[in-house]
């Protein structure tokens, strides 16, 4: 398992990351959650090696990556922020470099690349300079090289960003498939990333751990949390009636008048209570709709006072 205490990064006078503590298992699929400049990528390449931390602690599965930085390096796999890889490479030159490195030869190493390049579906580019690769090629390059040694830890920095949303969908795709028994962190400033992906979401703002939950547990948050959202003939009528209903906290109407959309009070499901009213008065329903929750009101509120330098909250 993976485990920090404490950990914390300066530059200077200024805390980029601010005493972070948590444990992961393997198994999970860690989503850092935050704004930009959160500390988000600061905190991986702790984890990675990369960045020396000022002070604080980090474990994976018992070594230091400063101190056994090999030991470390060999567990894990690192998509590092806009995932650099050599431009002037090829796809297959740069795998089987990258499996070489990894340790990697002869029959082994060209059974290791055949695998990534199969899953990564890079068939069609693998004699083409990185340089001149679409943007979602590129990730995908460089989530093959990240996953080329089948790593016991998987440092994905926003592996989605930029890619359009048939590339996405692979991408959370492979990382669902790949998740199994092994520890995933994954930072996206997405919202629907940590519900698609995510067995665990931790909030991050102004290098400070703020949530660390499930997607389901912070959907509750929500004041939409189970609210219900109703496009129905007479809904002036309806929305006085709903209002009526014991657990019916408030109602909203739309500006054109057509939607409403009724809030529940605190933990009371109101799908059975709805459902018989609209039966009683044979209204006629275009849309009933029960609420999860809305993750960037969540997210939002939780991020609120924090001083953000630019929150994307719809991908
Ligand atoms: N090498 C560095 N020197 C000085 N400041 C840095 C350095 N790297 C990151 N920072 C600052 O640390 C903060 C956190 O950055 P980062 O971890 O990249 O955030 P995120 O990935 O969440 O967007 C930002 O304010 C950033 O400007
Ligand atoms: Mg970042």
């Amino acid at each position: 398992m993976i485990a920090i205490e404490n950990l914390t990064k300066r530059f200077g006078q200024f805390t980029a990351v601010d005493d972070l503590s948590f444990t992961v298992k393997s198994g999970e699929v860690v989503g850092f959650l935050g704004p930009n400049g959160a500390g988000k990528s600061t905190t991986m390449k702790m984890i990675t090696g990369f960045l020396a931390p000022t002070s604080g602690h980090i474990s994976v599965f018992g070594y230091n990556p400063q101190t056994h930085s090999l030991k470390a390096k060999t567990l894990m796999g690192y998509l590092p922020e806009g995932a650099p890889c050599y431009g002037d490479m090829t796809p297959i030159k740069f795998l089987r470099f990258i499996g070489e490195v990894r340790g990697f030869r002869g029959a082994e190493l060209t059974q290791r690349v055949r695998a990534v390049v199969m899953s990564l579906q890079l068939g069609s580019v693998l004699n083409q300079p990185i340089e001149t690769l679409s943007k979602g090629f590129k990730r995908r390059v460089g989530l093959a090289q990240a996953i080329i040694h089948d790593p016991q830890v998987l440092v994905l920095d926003e592996p989605t960003d930029g890619l359009d949303p048939n590339q996405k969908h692979e991408v959370r795709r492979l990382i669902r498939n790949l998740s199994k028994d092994k520890i995933v962190i994954v930072s996206t400033h997405i919202l629907e990333e940590v519900t698609a992906v995510c067995t665990r979401a931790m909030i991050i703002a102004d290098g400070k751990l703020l949530v660390d939950e499930t997607p389901a547990e912070l959907e509750a948050r929500s004041r939409y949390h189970g609210a219900i959202r109703l496009e129905l003939s007479h809904a002036n009528h309806a929305l006085e009636q709903l209002k009526k209903l014991e657990d019916v906290a408030s109602v909203t109407q739309s500006s054109d008048g057509g939607m409403l959309t009724v809030f529940p009070k605190d933990g009371a499901s109101l799908f059975l209570p709805i459902n018989a009213l609209l039966q009683k008065n044979n209204w006629e329903v275009h849309e009933f709709h029960v609420e999860k929750g809305r993750l960037d009101e969540v997210f939002r509120t939780i991020t609120k006072g924090v001083k953000a330098q630019g929150v994307k909250v719809n991908g």
